[in-house]
């Protein structure tokens, strides 16, 4: 890789061991992906936060890290960790939990990764402008930044978007470069794909199709709303990140370089596939009747605007199975100035913050049949929290926590 001085002197360790090791990683990241060079980044999104997932071994590795003196020096911030650091006690979290979540959240903090624990940062104001490089990592969040917004990023590993943050920059390859952006799959829409829902059924199938290809869809409307566009484009881009490997896709005439480009997006000899109908997605999600012990709407995390509208559904009722609403803390707060996080609360339901069903620790809070309306959810809590789980949209996950039973 051809390196600047500046890399360079960071690769000797010049700027200390920490850049080093940050420098190290990248540099191999790149041999082994044949970049030429680095790109400076101008955000990181670290995933890798919760305790669930990286265990000891992760909080010791950041440990030494943060102990070799590494800081970030672009705006950085984390994924979601496996708590929320006001209620899990009342979560049902173990103290022990807890107090190493909080562990790595305080390495990453002395390290300069700010503590949004959000995996939907562009809720919080961290919106990259289309054509920046950025370093993220968490899926959903990818593939929002490089689809709706016309960013350039990488699936990041959590070290690697780390590494990034230190150094400010990337090794150049993958979907930093132009001609990597081009769609693989033609999917042509034939239906009616119109709730957020529906998007996330799409993301779901097509997730399941296309592997780590680049879809191009045609045929696929968008709601006027702003705010509604944003829900639709990332629970499409969230089920597809999941059910396959998408960290890229194209709307004709709306995203940023299909509405620039249209179909010279697509590569000559691109797959064809056509979508007729949702109900075979429908049907592979779905689940016999049983009783629930969560239902969990938020993944990816919430905006202020879905928690209002669901807070206006919810609004006088009482619920009979326990209902998490997770966003990050920033819009938690928002949501208490305007009075709709009382509303929420008020029906039993919680708003949590900084985690989600899929990185909180599930199992020792003794909770295995959960019901969400994210596509995403629905394919990792099986894996990751061997729980069984039920795909509704989300009138019918509310209506289920109103009524006390599920109905498929
Ligand atoms: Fe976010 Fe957790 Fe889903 S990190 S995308 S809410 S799995």
């Amino acid at each position: 890789m051809k390196l600047t001085g500046e890399e360079k002197a960071l690769l000797a360790g010049e700027r200390g061991p920490g850049a080093q090791k940050a420098m190290e990683i990248l540099v191999a990241l790149g041999q082994i992906f044949g970049a030429e060079a680095m790109v400076p980044v101008a955000s990181a999104q670290i995933a890798g936060v919760s305790y669930h997932n990286i265990g000891d071994a992760g909080l010791e590795f950041l440990k030494d890290w943060n102990h070799s003196g590494a800081r970030a020096s672009i705006p950085a911030f984390m994924n979601p960790a496996g708590i929320d650091r006001s209620l899990w006690k009342r979560m049902g979290i173990s103290e022990r939990f807890a107090l190493k979540q909080n562990e790595i959240i305080l390495q990453l903090s002395e390290m300069g990764v700010q503590d949004t624990l959000t995996c939907t940062p562009y809720h919080i104001g961290q919106v990259p402008v289309f054509g920046q490089h950025i370093a993220w990592s968490e899926s959903s969040a990818v593939s929002y930044a490089n689809a709706a917004l016309g960013a350039r990023t990488n699936r990041e590993g959590g070290p690697s978007a780390l590494a990034a943050a230190i150094v400010g920059s990337t090794p150049k390859f993958g979907f930093h470069l132009e001609q990597n952006r081009k769609a693989t799959h033609q999917v042509i829409v034939r239906c009616r794909v119109e709730s957020p829902s529906d998007f996330s059924l799409l993301g779901y199938w097509v997730g399941k199709s296309v592997g780590d290809g680049i879809p191009y869809f045609e045929g696929l409307e968008l709601p006027e709303v702003p705010w509604r566009r944003t829900v639709c484009l990332k629970a499409l881009g969230a089920a597809m990140a999941a059910s396959g490997a998408v960290a890229l896709y194209h709307v004709h005439g709306l995203t940023p370089e299909a509405q620039a480009m249209g179909s010279d997006l697509l590569v000559p000899n691109r797959q064809r596939i056509g979508i007729a109908s949702l109900k075979p997605a429908r049907e592979a999600l779905k689940q016999e009747e049983k009783k629930l012990d969560l239902i969990s709407l938020g993944c990816p995390h919430l905006s202020l605007e879905e928690l209002r509208e669901i807070a206006s559904y919810l609004k006088g009722r009482r619920l009979a199975i326990p209902l998490w609403l997770t966003t990050s803390a920033i819009i938690r707060t928002e949501a208490e100035a305007e009075g709709i996080a009382g509303i929420i609360e008020r029906t039993g339901a919680l708003i949590i913050a900084d985690t989600c069903m899929v990185v909180a620790p599930l199992k020792e809070m003794g909770i295995r049949n959960i019901a969400v309306d994210s596509a995403k959810a629905a394919c990792y809590l099986p894996s990751h929290q061997n729980a069984i789980t039920f795909w509704g949209s989300r009138e019918q996950c509310l209506q289920a926590a109103i009524e006390g039973q599920w109905r498929a």
